[in-house]
């Protein structure tokens, strides 16, 4: 298989989505990906892979779920996906993927059409799909309900499962790095953000001049460049609504398109990324809650500019939003706060601080959350094979 990518928008000034016309794709179609279907063997594989946050959020995207902007995350710990994908001789005749999927030990009809649906885009990537059967097993540490996005942490475990197969049957991906790009593209056609879940500590995703191996292709890892204080992060999310979001992920990434305030944003957010690369590097704290506050504002303050504009926060969110900065003030303690395209809040902190700021999230905070809910949570340090 050749991997072949030239990522010459680097050289460019200023990075949009326009420079999609400079990528010379990786080109993962391969043909020759085919079994002998009488003697295909059967096999089991088994990945937990965790969420992230992004730091700087990726919001807006144009062809096949690429980012009009760059994006950097910390990989979570607690908030996981465990996936495991059984295979064998496909039985039926059924053309195309053969799909049989469970969500926690459940029959789950719309997630599997989903999952059937994204199989058969992977058709040109991993042909061998459509030769043998497969049944998928899917679960989270966390309840369904609580309102997080899961799709990170399920699309990479997915994605994770599928490079597993292929290199169990053809041989090909033994070499790690090639494995991880690989996994970290197909995770990004599931779900964008899920490209960054693929690493430890930290990933970064998307064409920028800060790092030369950055593509919109595919993320990569970073958390070698953490400074320590960051590499024990906590980030503890309060489940403020478990709720169905009103406008989703997919419609908000599209309503970017007319939002007369995206070439701005697109402009603005490569100087911020720089910022924050600066802060994770030295260990400026306090720089790092700066940008990390205003990422979360300019993410609904885009929403909010949409045409139709549309708010995900709650009254709790705001609540908790308050309390958080009269708690830094008034405790002098590094706590901030960032949030993803809904409702619930993270709250970030170095570890030091885990028990001032736990008693704080339990006396003052839990009364916003929904049913008293949240997932205390760290910088993690990856997928895990099982
Ligand atoms: O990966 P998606 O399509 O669910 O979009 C995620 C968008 C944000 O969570 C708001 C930001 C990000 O970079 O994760």
């Amino acid at each position: 298989m050749r991997l072949l990518f030239y990522n010459i928008s680097s050289f460019l000034p200023i990075f949009r989505p326009q420079s999609k016309s400079v990528l010379f794709m990786i080109d993962y179609n391969n043909p020759e990906l085919l079994v002998t279907p009488h003697k295909v063997r059967s096999g089991k594989i088994e990945w937990r892979s965790p969420s992230n946050i992004a730091l700087i959020k990726y919001w807006g995207k144009y062809g096949q779920q690429l980012p009009c902007n760059p994006s950097i995350s910390f990989t979570l710990d607690a908030a996981y996906t465990e996936t495991t994908l059984e295979y064998g001789p496909k039985m039926s005749d059924k053309p195309g993927v053969a799909v049989d999927f469970l969500f926690h030990n459940q029959h789950n009809k719309p997630f599997a059409d989903k999952i059937e649906k994204f199989l058969t885009s992977l058709l040109p990537v991993f042909p061998f799909l459509s030769q043998i059967e497969l049944t998928i097993f899917s679960s989270n540490s966390f309840p369904h309900s609580a309102g997080i996005a899961s799709s990170a942490a399920s699309m990479s475990a997915l994605a994770l499962c599928l490079c597993t197969m292929e290199d169990e049957l053809f041989g090909t991906l033994s070499d790690d790095v090639q494995f991880e790009q690989k996994a970290s593209y197909i995770s990004r056609l599931g779900s964008g953000s899920a490209c960054r879940s693929i690493y430890s500590k930290a990933a970064l995703w998307g064409a920028t001049p800060e790092s030369q191996a950055s593509s919109d292709l595919y993320a990569i890892g970073w958390g070698h460049h953490l400074h320590p204080v960051f590499s024990t992060f906590h980030d503890d999310i309060l489940i403020i609504s478990k709720e169905e979001k009103n406008v989703s992920s997919t419609a908000g990434h599209k309503l970017m398109e007319g939002n007369p305030y995206s070439e701005t944003r697109y402009m603005t957010v490569q100087a911020r990324l720089k910022q924050m690369i600066y802060a994770l590097k030295n260990g400026d704290v306090e720089l790092f809650g700066d940008i990390l506050e205003k990422e979360a504002y300019s993410l609904h303050g885009l929403m909010m500019l949409s045409d139709p504009p549309y708010l995900l926060l709650r009254p709790g969110t705001v609540s908790v939003i308050e309390k958080v900065a009269e708690f830094r003030k008034t405790k002098k303690i590094p706590l901030y706060f960032t949030l993803d395209a809904g409702p619930n809040v993270h709250l970030l902190y170095p570890d030091e601080y885990q028990d001032a700021v736990q008693a704080f999230i339990k006396s003052e905070l839990l009364r916003y959350c929904a049913e008293g809910s949240y997932i205390p949570d760290k910088v993690g340090t990856g997928p895990k094979q099982l």
